[in-house]
């Protein structure tokens, strides 16, 4: 049970940002890595369909044998999450925006979240601000777009850059000193955000945190794998695999 790998996913490669931070904490284990680009993007989609979609990836997970399965994607755990641990019994580590460790450091009490339409129309977002907030203002802003051209490889294009303009201005011009990537898809695009937004702008993402989570379940459970070789890695998608890689190479993921 131990060798058997971890299993994430995403909508696309945007959890590849999060596997980044698992691989790095937890080298020996094997990762299988499932990219929903087939249905790709999540963040226009209704809370059913997520679900759905999110439960499909599960069951194609479980059959390749996972001990535990992160979900690597902010829209699938805030509209899925609830749903996927009423019904399976294996461990999910969710990613939610980092509203609270942005709210704890904000110094002018105003921290802007830039995330999916699904995850900034949830419900579950409202009541992560409503937790959280207190006399802080939270500025949700949904980033239509965003995605898809980070699927397209994007990373810093005219188009792009304005893109990224378009949604980070009025997060400023709100007073917003902290700035937090709730979508796994943004930290492919942090060096254009900060440039955008300026040095004095902190951005914020929640996946060192989330490999963190997924570390302690897996000793809590005594699940981590003891080798001391480094894990392999499974590439899976329901798009095109030659797309899929040509992706990675050009996010440099492994
Ligand atoms: N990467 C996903 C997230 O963290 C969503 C991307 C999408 O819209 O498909 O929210």
């Amino acid at each position: 049970m131990k060798q058997r790998p971890i299993g994430m996913f995403d909508s696309g490669v945007g959890g590849l940002s999060t596997l980044r931070d698992v691989r790095a904490l937890l080298p020996n284990e094997h990762i299988i890595y499932y990219a929903d680009t087939g249905n790709c993007p999540y963040g226009g989609r209704s809370h059913e369909e997520i679900v759905a979609l999110a439960e499909r990836v599960t069951h194609v997970l479980l059959e390749r044998g996972v001990k535990i399965i992160v979900v690597a994607c902010n829209t699938a755990t805030l509209h899925a999450v609830d749903y996927l641990r009423e019904h399976f019994s294996i461990r999910f580590v969710g990613m939610e925006p980092g509203i609270k460790p942005a709210i704890a450091q904000t110094k002018t009490g105003v921290v802007g979240v830039m995330a999916t339409q699904a995850t900034v129309a949830g419900e579950r977002f409202q009541r992560l601000i409503a937790r959280y907030a207190g006399d802080v203002q939270v500025v949700p802003q949904a980033c239509p777009g965003l995605v898809e051209l980070i699927e397209a490889g994007e990373l810093q294009s005219a188009t792009t850059r304005e893109a990224v303009k378009r949604y980070v201005e009025p997060l400023l011009k709100a007073g917003a000193d902290t700035i937090v990537l709730g979508c796994t898809h943004y930290p492919f695009l942090r060096p254009l955000i900060a440039d955008v937004a300026g040095p004095n702008i902190a951005l914020l993402d929640t996946g060192a945190a989330v490999a963190r989570q997924t570390q302690r379940l897996l000793a809590t459970d005594d699940l981590l794998n003891p080798q001391s070789e480094p894990g392999s890695i499974e590439w899976l998608t329901s798009g095109d695999p030659a797309d899929f890689a040509k992706l990675r190479q050009c996010l440099e993921i492994e």
